[in-house]
Formats: structure tokens, C-alpha cells, sequence
């Protein structure tokens, strides 16, 4: 079994003290955090940039940033976001037909890449040769874009068949996960759960954050 690994998304956190938001995961004892980039063009809204990931960066000593990358162009954006100091780069299937492109320039400037694919997209879009040359695979279960969405349990099979296929691999769930549906999520496969509303609006997010990882780790 994979490691579990539970990265809340920033995305419902007080954005107007991000830093110390972060802070607050950490000792809660989260082990990445998740920073959802919306550029405005693959989904409607627009959140945040390399220039935010940097300040972060410069004022949460030993996060790590677990990119996801809701852009157009994800090739355009490796750079800058491995300088702002994000440690993976997850990027959606849908946007872009030069995935082992992407991923090689992900691997050049040292962070860990990640493919996703949104609720539409069957996980045989994933081939043998791209989920292999990935270190992570992340089924969306919501249609990125915002926080706050229902869990689609359908998406739960793609995790299935994800897990069965690459059985070393990190697989990402995100959107509408929380202690409810997280021993679902862990029975699919999954290791790296992603909770945006159920861990930052918590009143105990140690615990919630507990929770989670009990049902990777159970
Ligand atoms: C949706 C984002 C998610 C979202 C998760 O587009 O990718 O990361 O913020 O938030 P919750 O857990 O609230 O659904
Ligand atoms: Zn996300």
C-alpha cells in the first residue's frame, strides 16, 4: 500500500492570511498542501500564481506545494512555478496534447509531475507509457473549478482501474472528499486525498486531518 498523504486545498482557507493558514495545517499535521491555479481560461474563475506560491513560500519554512494547475497552458507556467517553489505540478489531460512533453519539463525543473483527469475523462486516456513516465495520477471528483462541490462516487472506478494498472504510483483524489466518503476513497485506491471544506472548516482540523489518513491507513 502507498503512503497516505493528505493535502487540504488552500482554496477554502481565510485567503487574506494564506501564510498562516498553511502554518496552521502543517501543525495539524497535513503533509503537503494543496494549491489549486485557476487561470480564467480551463475554468472560469481565476485564483492565484507563481507570484503568491513564492510569498508562501518564502513564509511556511518546509511546505510543500502540491500544484494543481487549472491552465490552458501547461506547458508555459513549469518554470515559474518550480521557481516560486512548488515541489509537484499536477496538469489536466484535458488541457493539452503533448502530456510526455510536459511531464519531461516538469522532471527538468525537479518537481514531481502529476496528470489528472476531470470527471468527463475515462482513465484510459491514461496509456501504460504516460501513468509510468508520472509520479502522480489525480482523478477529479468534482468539475474543477471551484470549492465546495458534491463527491460524484462514479469517479471511484477510474480509481479502480488507475490503482490496478499502476500500482506504485501516488494516486490523487480532489473535491468533495472528507470523513464521509474517505474509506470509499482508500478502498478505490487512493493515497493522496485532497479535503479543501472538510479540513479548513473544521473546528478540529487534527483530527479531521486523523480521520483521513486512518482510512488510507486502516
Ligand atoms: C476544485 C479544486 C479542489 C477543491 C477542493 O476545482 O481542484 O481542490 O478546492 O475543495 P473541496 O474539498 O471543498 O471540494
Ligand atoms: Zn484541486
Amino acid at each position: 500500500m502507498s503512503k497516505a498523504i493528505i493535502s487540504p486545498s488552500v482554496l477554502a482557507s481565510d485567503l487574506s492570511n494564506l501564510a498562516e493558514e498553511c502554518k496552521r495545517m502543517m501543525t495539524a499535521g497535513c503533509d503537503w498542501l494543496h494549491m489549486d491555479v485557476m487561470d480564467g481560461h480551463f475554468v472560469p474563475n481565476i485564483t492565484m500564481g507563481a507570484p503568491i506560491l513564492s510569498a508562501v513560500r518564502d513564509n511556511v519554512p518546509g511546505i510543500y506545494m502540491d500544484c494543481h494547475m487549472m491552465v490552458s497552458e501547461p506547458l508555459k507556467w513549469v518554470p515559474e512555478i518550480a521557481e516560486a517553489g512548488g515541489k509537484s505540478y499536477t496538469f489536466h489531460f484535458e488541457s493539452t496534447s503533448e502530456h510526455q512533453k510536459v511531464i519531461d519539463l516538469i522532471h527538468e525543473h525537479k518537481m514531481s509531475a502529476g496528470l489528472a483527469i476531470s470527471p468527463e475523462t475515462p482513465s484510459s486516456s491514461i496509456t501504460e507509457s504516460l501513468g509510468n513516465s508520472a509520479d502522480l495520477l489525480l482523478v477529479m471528483t468534482v468539475r474543477p473549478g471551484r470549492g465546495g462541490q458534491k463527491f460524484m462516487p462514479e469517479c471511484l472506478e477510474k480509481v479502480m482501474d488507475l490503482r490496478k494498472r499502476f500500482p506504485g504510483k501516488n494516486i490523487q483524489v480532489d473535491g468533495g472528499v472528507g470523513s464521509g466518503n474517505a474509506c470509499q476513497c482508500a478502498q478505490a485506491g487512493s493515497n493522496v486525498l485532497v479535503a479543501g471544506t472538510a479540513v479548513f472548516g473544521s473546528k478540529d482540523p487534527k483530527a479531521t486531518i486523523g480521520e483521513l489518513r486512518g482510512a488510507v491507513e486502516k
